[in-house]
């Protein structure tokens, strides 16, 4: 194959990229989006303030952008993202207690009902788990309305839209030897345990100096599948673009069948979140593909 989609779909498996909707009309990105890509989310169009900037009041206009062009292009679409402490509406960040449990109630029937039968899979709560070694929740709005809130997301979600998958999705969970890896996990074994509707568990796999890739990956990848869920890599970047780096994210993914796609977070270093200067994906500002990218393709 030799497109990034054409090859992960060898093994039944997706590649996807984030889409920012203001971008659409660079005809330089959309040609290599489209070219490569068969699974997109969109990098910030249906997160909350995106999508409910006033409470009650829902905004689809971007989000629809980027849906659009994906679907009209052949594409699938992860959605990103319902509940989680950043990019919320001013509305939300002044709420607390049942008001706040109720907006997120309502923001999600909202949203995965605006988009219901049309979503392969919702990151349903994003980076709910603490830093460092505590294992335990990140303190939040949405933390303090109570420890049933993420369970209430997804068993929400799940009402919403039957037919998506439904992710918890997070960053640094990609180590097995961190704390907040195993916090995570103790989470999805005991949702699972107790019929909480969960399908998947998105690593983010944003790599950098503090938080390298570790060989023990694969272990992640293994002991969370086998918790009975998918696992999608969906949001990679590798600051510095590591070619051998690149080649064993897919390798390990490859290794476990319940490993169901790969979204790497941007097209070119200069739409990369962190910076062209990061070179953290695999074609340059240029559009030129990086020695990361033949990495990955030859990897898939
Ligand atoms: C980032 C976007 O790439 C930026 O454009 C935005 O300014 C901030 O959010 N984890 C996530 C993503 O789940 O939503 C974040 O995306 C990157 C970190």
């Amino acid at each position: 194959a030799s497109t990034l989609g054409a090859a992960a779909a060898q093994s039944g498996r997706y590649f996807g990229t984030a889409i920012a909707a203001g971008k659409l009309g660079d005809s330089a990105y959309t040609t290599i989006a489209n070219r490569e890509f068969n699974m997109v989310t969109a990098e910030n169009e249906m997160k909350i303030d995106a999508t409910e900037p006033n409470r009650g009041q829902f905004n689809f206009t971007n989000g629809d952008r980027v849906y659009n062009w994906a679907v009209q292009n052949g594409k699938r679409v992860r959605g990103h993202t319902l509940a989680w402490h950043n990019q919320q509406p001013g509305w939300m960040q002044s709420l607390s207690g049942s008001s706040l449990r109720q907006a997120m109630i309502d923001h999600i029937n909202g949203v995965v009902g605006h988009y219901k039968g049309k979503i392969y899979a919702w990151d349903v709560v994003n980076e709910a788990f603490a830093d460092g070694n505590s294992g335990g929740r990140r303190d939040s709005n949405l933390q303090r309305t109570g420890n049933d809130w993420i369970e209430v997301a997804f068993r929400t979600a799940r009402a919403a839209d039957p037919a998506a998958k439904l992710c918890y999705n997070d960053y640094n969970i990609d180590n097995w030897s961190w704390a907040k890896t195993q916090g995570v996990y103790n989470m999805v074994r005991d949702f699972k345990s107790r019929g909480v509707p969960i399908d998947c568990v998105g690593l983010q796999s944003h790599f950098n100096g503090n938080s390298p890739y570790n060989s023990n990956y694969r272990t992640t990848i293994q002991s969370f599948a086998a918790l009975g869920v998918d696992v999608q890599i969906t949001e990679l970047d590798i600051q510095g673009g590591s070619a051998t780096t690149y080649a064993n994210v897919v390798n390990d993914c490859l290794a476990v069948s319940r490993c169901a796609g790969i979204t790497v977070w941007g097209v070119r270093d200069t739409d990369s979140w962190l910076g062209s200067g990061a070179s953290a994906l695999l074609f340059d500002g240029n559009g030129n593909k990086k020695a990361a990218y033949t990495s990955v393709l030859n990897a898939l």
